[in-house]
């Protein structure tokens, strides 16, 4: 095994050196998927727990030709690309599957004689990045942790006009990869929580979005691109490996990916690191066989940015567009067509599935045109912001979680006399710093300490362009003036004067994450020692974090003056009235935690830190299958902190009357209907779709004030504790608002997918026979009433 593992690790690095006539790749990819086939029947017929993490991607060839199967929308998007692909001759359609040096950060090849535009792509996720008149909005996890679908389809689209309004046909996300497997991974704010089903929701609603905007939105990185550490390759060293298991790789890792696939995902972006000893962008399971077979992806496959590693490989493994420039392909791409190396079909099944997305999204019809400028150039101004500040502070209200409240601190009432401490209250607070963004926190990654001000987002491609930024300390500011009250600060000392006349002491602090680096840790001494030491004399201390992930708190979170806290996320631009609606109780919270927070950094185990290598082959294996986050503390028994789904609300609830029902005449099979004429959609079989089952409770508002509450649903699949997590997160629904002692009904409908577990052996989703333990509750431990649903033959 170690040698098949060393032999498939070289495979990419002999592919990287064939940039001539690939003859040779080719056989190299025969030989290997010789070697491979073996390990392959193996893999199959032993099952889920004998299989090797570091299984090795078996071969998937060849790539499958999209047909328009899913829909008739795509059917005519499809025969529209293919009539004008037709049109083409190979240096054209090799024209428009690379990218070309221009305004926007990607640009396809245009073909003016069939009046085929450049199309342009930009980032990212949370905004359009770098330029100007665009709206900063929450970062993916703070998006999650409203866990409202009517506000993640309200970002998707709101986010989708900007990108629309400015003339960018692609839209670089959602992120569902990182999932936020390593705690400490340097992306995990981007995605959309590490639970794949709030994830996928998110996912689904956001490509939504995106798309009704008329945009195309590209889910990434597919896949299991799960830390930052040797994400890349080097001229020495081959980038890391993640090892995962089919069941894993299908229930955790794919699995959000399929809800934005089933919205019409016109584009999905493969990642740089390798998965299972293939680099994903040319990993023909993960291509052909995951995404262009089981899922039936229509649309077009584009590299991570220099994340193409190899030519012919890529091509026959499934890659469709090649950016930001032609990569190995161009005219290399041109010449493996005339020698054989690449089929016809193929390349031309590249162009189509562009074009079929550019036409799905009826870009052809008067597309506005890039309006992508440098900054420094003149120009006239294209202003995309409309009123999106409204639901950028809705959002950023609806994703801010209380997680202590002692003896109502919170909502304020009217303070005459606040003190606001930490540099994460306000703008660029270090007068010797001069690095000129917002948040970038205590940077303790970098080896310095840089005070930069108050967290809205995180670094690098995923970060916003704000249009202007509302601190904290502005929106409190706002607020005691119009009390007639009076305020005090310090931004800069962790040991500030006391105050003790003070209502109450607001403290600052964040943890800020970026592209291409891991977090070196979930604290900083700083703000802790700040927090301490403004709790030592304070006795209503109010802690508020920004965090680009999850920060640890059990420094201070017990003592007994720190009566608040919140993780205020990563809330974008009107940062600081999102809080204060939060603290004055304008809104009442509903935030729930998308992550665990544990007590110390030791409770995660191994998920804590990236693999770390000096091989050359490095691997990440992924030996806790399943278990990463909260089914990782259910999994081990530990007590967390703040458990995933955590999140006070001003009022309380009590739940009642859970009752479970099968859906009359629902197809319960074990497996999906698998008639030959059933059609490939995107998505995943259809059948996958169908609501199976529904659940049923009653919320009521037993506290004072009107709130709304965030129920969800946790299942225990026949299993479950053995070989299946304890628990896992299948619904969610928010109920209300409600006035005090009224009561509403939260109804969870399950689909066939979200009860199947992945059966390695029959490779498809099984619907396993037996009790199905239902919870439904306020958190992932907070459990309220619970029931089951049980399948028989
Ligand atoms: C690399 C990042 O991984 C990706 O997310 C981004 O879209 C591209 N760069 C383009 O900036």
């Amino acid at each position: 095994m170690d040698f098949l593992k060393r032999a498939y690790g070289m495979l990419p690095d002999m592919l990287r050196s064939s940039r001539g006539p690939p003859e040779q790749t080719v056989l190299s990819i025969k030989t290997a998927a010789t070697l491979l086939c073996a390990t392959c029947s193996l893999q199959s017929s032993s099952g889920a727990s004998e299989l090797p993490y570091y299984g090795l991607s078996p071969p998937v060839y060849p790539s499958p030709v999209g047909n328009g199967s899913t829909n008739i929308r795509w059917a005519q998007a499809r025969n529209h690309a293919r009539d004008m692909v037709s049109q083409m001759t190979v240096e054209e359609k090799a024209n428009i599957t690379r990218g070309w040096p221009g305004a926007c950060v990607g640009n396809t090849g245009e073909v003016p004689r069939l009046s085929i535009p450049a199309l342009c792509f930009a980032d990212g996720p949370s905004g359009i990045r770098g330029q100007e008149f665009v709206s900063a909005f929450p970062a993916g996890i703070h998006v999650a942790a409203t866990f409202d679908r009517h506000l993640m389809y309200q970002y998707g689209r709101a986010l989708g006009s900007e990108f629309y309004g400015k003339g960018i046909n692609v839209a670089l996300g959602p992120v569902a990869g990182p999932l936020g497997r390593v705690v400490k991974g340097g992306r995990n704010w981007e995605g959309l929580s590490s639970d794949p089903y709030l994830a996928g929701a998110g996912m689904g609603a956001i490509t939504r979005g995106i798309q009704d905007a008329g945009v195309i939105a590209t889910p990434k990185h597919w896949l299991l691109n799960e830390q930052e550490y040797r994400r890349r390759w080097t001229p020495v060293s081959e980038a890391i490996s993640a090892n995962v298991d089919d069941r894993t790789l299908h229930e955790l890792y794919a699995f959000p990916f399929m809800d934005a696939l089933r919205e019409g995902a016109g584009a999905v972006m493969c990642s740089y690191q390798r998965a299972n000893h293939s680099y994903a962008c040319q990993n023909s399971k993960l291509l052909n066989g995951i995404l262009k077979t089981e899922l039936g992806f229509e649309g077009f496959v584009v590299s991570d940015w220099d994340g193409q590693t190899s030519g012919v490989a890529s091509a026959n493994a499934g890659l469709d567009l090649a950016m930001p420039n032609a990569g190995f392909w161009g005219d290399k791409l041109v010449e493996a067509v005339h020698n054989g190396s690449v089929s016809e079909e193929r390349i031309s099944d590249m162009a189509t599935r562009i074009l079929a997305s550019w036409y799905y999204l009826r870009q052809e019809n008067g597309y506005p045109p890039p309006a992508i400028y440098n900054n420094t150039e003149k120009h006239f101004p294209v202003d995309v912001q409309a009123d999106h500040a409204r639901l950028i502070e809705e959002i950023g209200a609806a994703g801010t979680v209380v997680v202590k409240n002692l003896d109502h601190a919170l909502p304020f009432e009217k303070p005459k006399f606040l003190c606001i401490y930490g540099y994460d209250a306000t703008l660029k607070a270090n007068p010797w710093q001069n690095r000129d963004r917002y948040g970038g926190g205590y940077e303790d990654n970098f080896g310095w300490i840089t005070l930069n001000g108050t967290l809205i987002t995180g670094g690098g491609s995923g970060g916003s362009s704000p249009p202007y930024v509302v601190s904290p300390f502005q929106a409190l500011q706002e607020r005691v003036a119009r009390d007639r009250g009076i305020l005090r600060w310090d931004f800069y000392s962790d040991n500030p004067t006391p105050y003790l006349n003070a209502d109450a002491c607001l403290v600052f602090v964040n943890a800020y994450a970026s592209e291409s680096f891991d977090r070196t840790s979930l604290t900083d001494e700083f703000s802790d020692r700040l927090v301490l030491n403004v709790a030592s004399w304070c006795t209503n201390t109010i802690v508020v974090v920004h965090s680009a992930g999850i920060r640890l708190v059990d420094e201070w979170i017990t003592h007994p003056n720190v009566t608040a806290a919140l993780f205020a996320g990563l809330p974008g631009q009107e940062s600081g009235h999102a809080l204060t609606s939060i603290l004055y109780g304008d809104v009442n919270p509903t935030g729930r935690l998308p992550y665990t927070v544990a007590k110390s950094e030791s409770d995660y185990g191994d998920l804590l830190n990236p693999s770390v290598s000096d091989d050359p082959f490095p691997e990440a294996n992924l030996t806790e299958g399943l278990s990463i986050d909260y089914r990782h503390f259910d999994l081990h028994n530990l007590t967390p902190r703040f458990e995933f789904g955590f999140g006070l609300s001003y009022t309380s609830f009590a739940y009642a009357d859970l009752s479970t029902a099968i859906v009359p005449g629902a197809n319960l099979a074990e497996f999906p209907d698998r008639r030959k004429n059933t059609p490939v959609v995107q998505g995943g079989h259809p059948a996958l779709w169908e609501v199976v089952a529904v659940v049923r409770c009653t919320v009521t508002n037993t506290g004072l004030v009107e709130g709304a509450e965030i129920a969800q649903l946790y299942i225990g699949v026949p299993g479950a504790g053995q070989d299946s997590p304890v628990r896992q997160l299948r619904g969610f629904v928010k109920v209300g608002p409600l006035v005090p002692g009224q009561g509403r009904e939260a109804v969870f409908e399950l689909t066939r997918r979200d009860l199947s577990v992945w059966d390695v052996v029959a490779q498809d989703w099984r619907l396993r026979r037996g009790a199905y333990e239902v919870w439904v509750g306020a958190s992932s431990r907070d459990l309220r009433v619970s029931g089951r649903v049980v399948l028989v033959d």
